[in-house]
């Protein structure tokens, strides 16, 4: 069983108070056998002068009556036991109280020593001298025994006060350790109704001072809880809100970036047709114009074999031509998400494939030149090709609607720190600057809504961070075409390799 705080605090206390009060008697009861010696040596020194004066004429003059008669009237004194008169050869003149005259009792020094205290007397001798001759001396008994009872009462009652004193403290002790106890349990009730989420509980224990301010410090200390409960309760709930909030924004993100994946997609056909159409027209107005003249030829019945055998050939080829453009675009347009380690230039390549005609429909010279074919990155080559194609249609469009005269788009690509480094750079007078940090965001076009949707450079940039860590960037510089300088916008496409 747990003893209890109150009960330890007073059994420590009356611990340390009986030891005080032990020490406390050791040291009265030192102090009393020292006031007892001094005592008795000042009484032994009266005692001396009186019979010194008394004996020594009786001792010269041998009158043994008187000196007997002096002995009985000094042994009257209740406190002393015996007396013996020896002369200076230590031969027993006279004695009272003392039966063995030949056998003189042995001297003490301390009234309190061992033997004092066992036989209840003190032996000591007083000499008796004249002009410094010893005439012979008195052996004394001094009794103890009053000293042994004063001694004996002095402890008695020095421990009935201290068993007073130790009840008394026993009682104020227990009597102040209930009322500390007292305050100490509410504390404990409160605390626990307060644990267990009761936060409207207070204490109160009275008005001491001291008491004053642990109650005060305890209310605070539980209003304080009480309100920053309410406020996480509060924080809780509105935490419920926001969380409801953006698991419904989140689900709207999704629906958007499902929607603008698939505006993405709709884009990629969209530029693929229209480039189709380009690459389409030439060939097909050549199969036109050879039909038409097969027609003609033999409508004026002017048509050979060779015609029909040339006019079939080159419709073939036309033909071929056409369906491998098919293929092509098939090809790009497929999702095939193959990683590998691809050439720049190749990935390049294929977007000029796709480009080339709508290019050169629209008079625009383009030059790769500066292209290093030594430049390989990992990743997927139809993602980057999309954004050569992207940013070489933004280029063709900008050229035509500027209606610049000698349209040119200039390609480079090199290494530098240890990053790959793709620019295109056309003379179509660049990008405005109120619109500068806008054209990557979705959405963002100048382009009446039939001309663009402004998905482009956003998805360019996306690919280009999250699927080659890198980094793409604008910026309007001046370029050279045929001795004449223009100003032009500059993608830089930068690749960590
Ligand atoms: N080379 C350029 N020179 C000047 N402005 C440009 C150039 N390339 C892009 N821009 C500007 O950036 C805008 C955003 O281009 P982005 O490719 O994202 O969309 P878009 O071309 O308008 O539409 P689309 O989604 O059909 O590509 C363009 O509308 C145009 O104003
Ligand atoms: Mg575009």
């Amino acid at each position: 069983m747990k003893m209890s705080l109150a009960w330890k605090w007073v059994i420590a206390s009356l611990l340390i108070e009986s030891l005080m009060l032990t020490l406390l008697l050791i040291k009265n009861v030192g102090q009393l056998e020292d006031n007892l010696s001094n005592q008795t040596h000042i009484r032994l020194n009266e005692q001396k002068i009186l019979l010194q004066s008394a004996l020594v004429a009786p001792i010269i003059q041998m009158d043994y009556a008187t000196i007997d008669a002096i002995l009985n009237e000094t042994k009257n004194i209740s406190t002393i036991d015996y007396l013996i008169v020896v002369d200076n050869e230590n031969n027993c003149i006279s004695s009272v109280g003392w039966s063995d005259c030949k056998n003189l009792p042995k001297i003490e020094t301390n009234p309190f020593s061992k033997d004092s205290l066992k036989d209840e007397r003190f032996d000591t001798s007083i000499p008796i001298t004249l002009f410094s001759q010893t005439l012979g001396k008195i052996y004394l008994g001094f009794s103890t025994k009053f000293y042994i009872q004063a001694k004996k009462e002095m402890i008695i009652r020095s421990v009935i006060i201290a068993m007073a004193e130790l009840i008394l403290s026993a009682f104020l002790l227990i009597t102040a350790s209930k009322w500390i106890i007292k305050n100490l349990v509410s504390l404990t009730h409160t605390a626990n109704a307060i644990a267990h989420g009761d936060y409207s509980q207070r204490i109160n224990l009275g008005d001491s001072k001291e008491i004053a301010q642990l109650q005060e410090s305890f209310n605070l200390m539980a209003t304080n809880i009480e309100n920053n409960i309410k406020n996480l309760k509060q924080l809780n709930k509105k935490e419920k809100h926001l969380s409801k909030k953006l698991k419904s924004q989140l689900e709207k993100n999704h629906e958007q970036d499902l929607l603008l994946k698939h505006q993405t997609r709709m884009a990629i056909i969209g530029e693929m047709l229209s480039n189709i159409a380009h690459q389409w027209r030439q060939p097909l107005n050549a199969i036109t114009v050879q039909l038409s003249s097969l027609k003609l030829k033999n409508d004026l019945n002017l048509i050979d074999d060779n015609d029909i055998n040339n006019t079939s050939d080159s419709v073939i080829k036309y033909a071929n031509y056409l369906s491998n453009t098919i293929d092509d675009f098939r090809d790009f347009i497929k999702d095939n998400p193959k990683k590998e380690n691809f050439s720049i230039e190749n990935s390049f390549n294929r977007a000029v494939d796709i480009v080339s005609a709508s290019l050169k429909n629209n008079y625009i010279t383009l030059d790769k030149e500066k292209i290093d074919n030594q430049l390989f990155i990992d990743g997927v080559t139809n993602e980057l090709t999309q954004v050569f194609i992207n940013i070489l249609s933004n280029s063709k469009d900008v050229l035509n609607e500027k209606n610049i005269e000698k349209k040119f788009i200039q390609v480079s690509s090199y290494k530098e720190n240890k990053n790959i480094i793709i620019t295109i750079h056309d003379n179509a007078g660049g990008v405005s600057e109120e619109i500068m940090d806008k054209i990557f965001d979705p959405y963002f076009t100048t382009k009446h809504k039939s001309q663009g949707t402004g998905i482009g450079l956003y998805m360019s940039s996306k690919i280009i961070h999250e699927h080659f860590d890198g980094e793409i960037i604008v910026k309007n510089e001046e370029i050279e075409y045929q001795n004449k300088s223009y100003m032009g916008a500059k993608f830089y496409i930068i690749l960590p390799s």
